[in-house]
């Protein structure tokens, strides 16, 4: 059985509209759909914390979703963004496991080990998502989420229409059939003393803060392609004299121009220079180029990895 959480709390809406799709991609398996706009569900509360000793005394169903999940083949949540969060019926629902697994190990584990996977309207504020997202699977799992932008399909994400849109629905087949383009890309993490060169790139219509990366040519090693990429988007010259140490590499997955599912493996390279060269925001979607200090990189950076990633080649 596939089992369909919709957290939405319209009717009709991109969630209920996306939970339709998916059960027309299971068309041949037993789909469950809830729907929270249906239901009246309480958040934890008017009780004794009677889950924490013996069993939660509210009777609303949520129960049955939490069974369900626990017996399906896969689990897919449809959710909302309400202000930059997933909306109040998600952690409702996340509160109330607590009086579901009461204690029981190995009916959590059985849970958490459910193949699952998220689809998030609209798009803001993905890390918001990401960490209150990753507490549904394992430990050492990624969770792995769709994130829906409405206005690139066209779409008024108020309106509820953004199925109407055949690329937007074909992103959802294509995601729960976990089919990704794959691409490389070299990243050049370039220190000059305590500064890191720096770029602010157009995403998604947002100035967003990163690091000089690109794709790997057929033929290129990650070596040749960080020290070019860094050059066509900074034009600062780079060269293997400059290189220290390589940091592991990591994956991220995005919907890109041609609205394709996009899973990339990025190859982290450090630099060090000991001048700086004559910066320029050489390509359309960079902004602006700028050897920052490390510390106000941490701050403004919007992608925690790639603070992480900072943090460990500092130590290199
Ligand atoms: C109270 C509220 C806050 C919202 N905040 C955001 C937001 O911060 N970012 C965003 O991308 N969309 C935001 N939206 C748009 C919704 O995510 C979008 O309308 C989505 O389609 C709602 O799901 P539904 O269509 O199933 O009702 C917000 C919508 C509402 C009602």
């Amino acid at each position: 059985m596939i089992v369909v959480v919709n957290f939405s709390s319209r009717k009709d809406g991109n969630c209920y509209r996306i939970s339709g799709v998916i059960k027309k991609h299971f068309k041949d398996k037993k789909v469950k759909i809830y729907n929270f706009y249906e239901n009246t569900y309480s958040s934890c509360g008017h009780c004794d914390y009677e889950c924490f000793k013996k069993r939660c005394k509210v009777n609303d169903g949520i129960n049955e979703i939490f069974k369900s999940i626990v017996q399906s083949e896969e689990t897919i949540f449809v959710l909302p963004n309400y202000c930059d969060y997933p909306n109040s019926n998600y952690f409702l629902f996340n509160e109330r496991s607590c009086g579901f697994f009461n204690g029981n190990k190995d009916l959590l584990n059985r849970y958490l080990s459910i193949n699952k996977k998220f689809i998030v309207v609209s798009n803001s504020c993905h890390t918001n998502f990401y960490d209150a997202l990753k507490y549904q699977v394992n430990e050492n799992t990624k969770p792995e989420i769709l994130y829906f932008n409405s206005r690139k399909f066209n779409q008024n994400p108020i309106d509820g229409t953004l199925m109407s849109n055949s690329d937007a629905e074909a992103l959802v087949h294509d995601f729960l059939d976990s089919k990704y383009l794959e691409e490389e890309s070299a990243m050049a993490i370039v220190f000059y003393k305590d500064l890191v060169l720096t770029t602010v790139e157009e995403v998604y219509d947002r100035p967003t803060l990163s690091l000089p990366k690109g794709h790997i040519e057929k033929g290129e090693s990650v070596l040749d392609a960080a020290i070019r990429e860094c050059f066509e988007e900074t034009n600062e010259v780079i060269t293997k004299d400059n290189y220290v140490n390589k940091l592991n590499p990591f994956e991220i997955t995005f919907i890109n121009h041609h609205n394709k599912l996009v899973k990339k493996i990025i190859y982290p390279l450090i630099f060090r220079v000991d001048k700086i060269g004559e910066l320029a925001a050489k390509e359309d979607r960079i902004k602006k180029v700028k050897y920052l200090p490390i510390g106000e990189f941490l701050l403004k950076c919007t992608y925690d990895n790639v603070k992480t990633m900072i943090m460990e080649a500092i130590s290199k």
